[in-house]
């Protein structure tokens, strides 16, 4: 009896180490990796001069690199949202620099500035942000149809995308016949149908129970280990920020603060 426990016990140390060194490795293989994103320095402050006005970001920076899956956590209220929204391109009002793929976004004309956001980042809202009188798979082919692709040209992606999330039995759905959790999987589904190579995600799971959240998570990881996407995630769960590879903490608005995982 006692000689089994001290195996299995053995052989459990043998494991973690194992798994040790294999997150040590990989923590040096990102730390190495190109930025992807790089936040310089921004400030933001909502309302005009004169006017009430709040300071949400004082220069505030952070490096996400290629393959990293990031997590932002902080208060309600401390910027999270702001700044996703700033690396995104979604508002373009601050002071500092934001890069993408090492192109600085604050001085790219908005045409061009819409062409990066279209094949570079996939957005995912808290509350999926779908278009009720379109099925599915027409919301999930929707950026890219806008963006002059054809349905007969998509065939492929569309079928390798619905199986990747899990929703090819409901491809041919109505939004308000899904739950939360297939409702949020489109939204994933639509992100990244354009490959993406960065996915900005503002609290993807908030609306989900914990069971529905962590089959997001579980999307995220894959998305991330297998199709290498990167991911900045906003979150005020502990367990979702444990499924990333960094967890960073945004602070008075003013500094981000790291703390390892
Ligand atoms: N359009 C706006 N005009 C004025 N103030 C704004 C605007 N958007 C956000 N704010 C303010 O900026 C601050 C940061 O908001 P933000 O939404 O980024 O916070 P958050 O960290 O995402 O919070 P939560 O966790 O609750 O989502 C808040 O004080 C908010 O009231
Ligand atoms: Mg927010």
């Amino acid at each position: 009896m006692n000689q089994t426990t001290k195996t299995m016990n053995h052989t459990r140390y043998t494991f973690d180490e194992t798994e040790g060194k294999a997150r040590q490795s990989e923590a040096i293989e990102l730390s190495t990796a190109p930025a992807m994103i790089e936040v310089k320095n921004v400030s933001k402050v909502f309302g005009k001069k004169g006017e009430v006005q709040t300071q949400v970001l004082n220069g505030a920076n952070l490096q996400v690199r290629k393959g990293e899956f990031v997590s932002l956590m902080g208060a309600s209220g401390s910027g999270k949202s702001t700044l996703l929204y700033l690396i995104g391109g979604l508002d373009r009002e601050f002071d500092g620099e934001i890069d993408l793929c090492g192109q600085s976004i604050g001085k790219m004309k908005e045409k061009k500035l819409s062409e990066v956001r279209l094949s570079k980042i996939g957005f995912i809202f808290q509350f999926y942000n779908l278009v009720q009188n379109l099925s599915v798979e027409d919301n999930i082919m929707l950026p890219s149809l806008v963006a002059g692709r054809s349905r007969a040209s998509l065939k492929k992606e569309l079928d390798e995308i619905l199986e990747i999330t899990g929703l090819t039995a409901k491809r041919k759905s109505m939004p308000s016949k899904l739950s939360g959790g297939q409702q949020q999987r489109v939204a994933i589904a639509r992100a990244i149908i354009g490959h993406p190579e960065i996915i900005l995600a503002d609290e993807a799971t908030g609306n989900l129970d914990s069971k529905a959240g962590d089959e997001i998570m579980e999307l995220f990881r894959k998305l991330n280990r297998e199709k290498g996407i990167t991911i900045l995630q906003v979150t005020h769960s502990n367990a979702c920020a444990e499924y990333g590879t960094r967890t960073v903490v945004l602070k008075n608005g003013k500094t981000l603060e790291e703390k390892n995982c």
